[in-house]
């Protein structure tokens, strides 16, 4: 969480560096600030709320012209949400300046000491200390800034991307990074320093993705880069491949909706030289090297959190059913803090749309340091979990902005659909006419989310009918159940309606003791294997005046005649539903949520990179 973004070079920084904290809101709005330096000295200007808010501070100030500055979006972990926990934070000597995203382990002990020293301080966080002591080594080692940042890293425990400024260097960045993330933009005598590649896509597409562990030292218009050993290394470019378009709105009010719009592109963009029914082929390029591995594994274990965790169940079932390998799907944060039997004969598949989820991170290393093999599925290109993974493959959902998950889950879907085919085949569990027949069931797919998102009125008639709802209760079988899952997170995150979601068989072990004529009940009872199951859990709902909403398959009338609203998806292999059977429950929690006035794209309390535990 946090969004850090900094400038040097030629440029005004103010510019810059609001317009990258704009695009890295989603990753905390809790305050925001920035720190320039001109010949007035290092100034910080920061302020509780959006950066909308810092703007307006701003506007009233006429000393901020400066080519250097860092700025700081902030999601709140030490200390409430107020001016005085706001980043940048000073030294006490106000020589130094920092910005931090991450969380400070041993923090208290640091300040403890440095208050024995004298050291005052002027907000509750971590981050203030960490400058500090920064300040502290500096001035009792009489070196460099750089070697103070590095010799103080040896002493700090916990997670950070960080970039200081100092007052008597006016063309000096120091950044360093553990476990969170930093992309440094390689411009024409400028650089930019960013939590992603978002604030940097307009001006550069060359990148540096720091690595942990890593110094970098932007001085005099050159970039070195150091470990914190203080051994050399060569920085790396990388050519970004995103378009600024990806990051921007087009046109609609929410960057949920566009995202949600999107998925017939994105599933397609996912599929796009991977998947090629004609000829029978699939390729995941990620596994080639890996798919023996795969192959003979014992077992498959999938780590997530949130919406990635439902992508991981989706998979449990495809994977179980097609490849007849058996399959756990881990919460990752219950994984890392279990003591897990692991062994190198297992096949560990981590899911993340960010890449730089805390807890999946640290399960990762888990899983690793007892052998397993560990498979990354993944959206954003460069970040820390594609680097710490043996191999993987993206999503190519693109940038997705919206604090509630929509397109990444449906890619991070296609792809364990891909690896599940791929898997059964190869092991024979799947026969070859069945294979090339699911093959061309799911490159029909996209057309079929397109035709899914043409029922948006009739959801939305819907929402305005249960927008003011206290509770609502999702329910679905099979591979429909985590979709159940899925719809109820999506409604509790943007329109803070409490949901449930459940496999609709053990309603009658409690959740019916909630059903009266004023709980919606949404059912995705499409036609599958267990439909005339659902259709008798439904029955149980009306029995008791439940008002149901049900998502099914095109041209049913059996549910059509009990429930209260159906929301027909066209027909598909029963695997490939969920794909399909999100796209209502995304768009209903949508608009309930814009007609109950919530900020669908920033949600409060919530953040997109879930970067600390
Ligand atoms: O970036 P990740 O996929 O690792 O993030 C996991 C969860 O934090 C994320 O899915 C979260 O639950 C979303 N807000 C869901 O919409």
């Amino acid at each position: 969480m946090c969004g850090i973004v900094a400038y040097v070079g030629k440029q005004e920084a103010l510019p810059i560096i609001i317009k990258g904290l704009k695009r890295l809101e989603y990753r905390g709005y809790d305050s925001a600030g920035v720190a320039l330096l001109n010949e007035n000295g290092l100034s910080i200007y920061k302020k509780k709320g959006k950066v909308s808010q810092l703007e307006d501070f701003l506007a009233q100030n006429q000393d901020i012209k400066s080519t250097i500055g860092i700025g700081h979006t902030r999601w709140a972990t030490h200390g409430e949400p107020n001016d005085a926990n706001a980043h940048p934070h000073y030294s006490s000597s106000e020589n130094f300046a920092m910005i931090h995203n991450g969380i400070i382990e041993n923090y208290e002990v640091l300040k403890t000491d440095l208050i024995n020293k004298g050291y005052v301080f002027h907000s509750e966080t971590d981050s203030e200390v960490f400058i500090n002591f920064i300040e502290d080594v500096y001035k009792n080692n009489d070196c460099s800034i750089e070697e103070a940042v590095r010799l103080a890293l040896h002493k700090v425990v916990g997670a950070y991307a960080i970039v200081i400024m100092h007052k008597e260097e006016p063309d000096t960045l120091i950044a360093a990074r553990k476990g969170s993330p930093l992309v440094i933009g390689v411009g024409e005598d400028e650089y930019f320093l960013a939590s992603d590649a978002t604030p940097i896509i307009e001006y550069t597409n060359q990148v540096v993705y720091l690595d942990d562990y890593e110094i970098a030292v932007i001085r005099d218009n050159k970039l070195q880069i150091k470990t914190i050993e203080n051994v050399e290394t060569n920085p790396y470019i990388n050519q970004l491949e995103m378009e600024l378009e990806a990051i921007e709105k087009g046109g609609y009010e929410h960057f949920m909706l566009k995202e949600i719009n999107e998925q017939p592109r994105s599933i397609a963009d996912c599929m796009r030289g991977r998947l090629d029914a004609k000829n029978g082929r699939l390729v995941l390029g990620g596994l080639r090297d890996y798919m023996n591995k795969f192959q003979n594994a014992d077992r498959i274990i999938i780590m997530a959190c949130g919406t990635s965790w439902h992508a991981g169940l989706v998979a449990e079932y495809l994977f179980e059913e097609f490849a007849r390998i058996p399959v756990e799907v881990e919460y990752a944060s219950e994984f890392r803090y279990r003591n897990p039997v692991v062994s190198e004969k297992d096949f560990v598949i981590a899911i993340s749309q960010s890449g730089e989820t805390a807890d999946t991170l640290a399960a990762i290393e888990l899983a690793k340091s007892k052998g397993a093999t560990i498979f990354g599925v993944c959206n954003v290109v460069g970040s820390s979990i594609p680097r710490a993974t043996h191999a993987g493959s993206y999503t190519h959902a693109g940038p997705e902005i919206g604090v509630a998950s929509t397109k990444a889950f449906t890619a991070q879907i296609s792809v364990l659909t891909m690896m599940a085919l791929m898997l059964g085949y190869q092991r024979g569990t799947l026969t070859e006419s069945r294979y090339i027949q699911l093959l061309h069931e799911l490159e029909a797919i996209p057309a079929k989310v397109e035709k899914a998102l043409l029922m948006n009125d009739k959801v939305e008639k819907i929402a305005a009918q249960y927008k003011d709802a206290r509770n609502f209760l999702y329910l679905g079988r099979g591979y429909n159940f985590p979709v159940a899952l899925e719809g109820a997170l999506k409604l509790k995150e943007i329109s803070y309606i409490h949901a449930e979601g459940y496999p609709a068989a053990e309603m009658k072990h409690g959740p019916i003791a909630l059903i009266d004529e004023e709980m919606p009940v949404v059912f995705i009872a499409t036609k599958d294997s267990s439909y005339e199951k659902i259709v008798s859990n439904i029955q149980e709902v009306k029995a008791r005046k439940g008002k149901v909403i049900a998502v099914v398959t095109e041209g049913d009338t059996q549910v059509k005649n009990m429930a209260d609203h159906v929301i027909e998806i066209p027909e598909t292999h029963e695997a490939f539903v969920p794909l399909l059977a999100v796209v209502p429950l995304q768009q209903l929690s949508y608009h309930i949520a814009v007609m109950r006035g919530c900020n669908v794209d920033q949600p409060r309390n919530l953040a997109k990179s879930v970067t600390v535990e």
